[in-house]
């Protein structure tokens, strides 16, 4: 069963999902989607509510940046990677394999 409708996401508005106990951000480029977890490596704030430009997400709380494609922390004051999951889209539907 898909977790989103490829529809309902728009690009630049990353959303939050609850998934298996997981807390997952999730955020469409183009036609490509991209699900990392929903929390900062550097603290406790939630990445679904920062800002998406190109393939990075930049934490609203301190301005770290993440790579969406790999969860790699881009700008302090993060250091530690984010973990990704992989996205399955299918016509509509948007499957987070987590
Ligand atoms: S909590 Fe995200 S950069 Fe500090």
């Amino acid at each position: 069963m898909s977790d989103l409708s490829l529809a309902s996401l728009i690009a630049g508005k990353p959303i939050k999902i609850e998934k298996d106990g997981r807390t997952i951000c999730v955020a469409r480029v183009g036609d490509e989607v991209f699900a990392i977890d929903d929390t900062c490596s550097h603290s406790d704030a939630s990445l679904s509510e920062g800002e998406v430009t190109d393939f990075k997400i930049e934490c609203w709380l301190h301005g770290a940046e993440f790579d969406l494609r790999t969860g790699e922390a881009l700008t302090p004051p993060a250091v530690a990677p984010i973990k990704v999951y992989p996205v399955i889209v299918d016509g509509d539907s948007v499957t987070v394999d987590a």
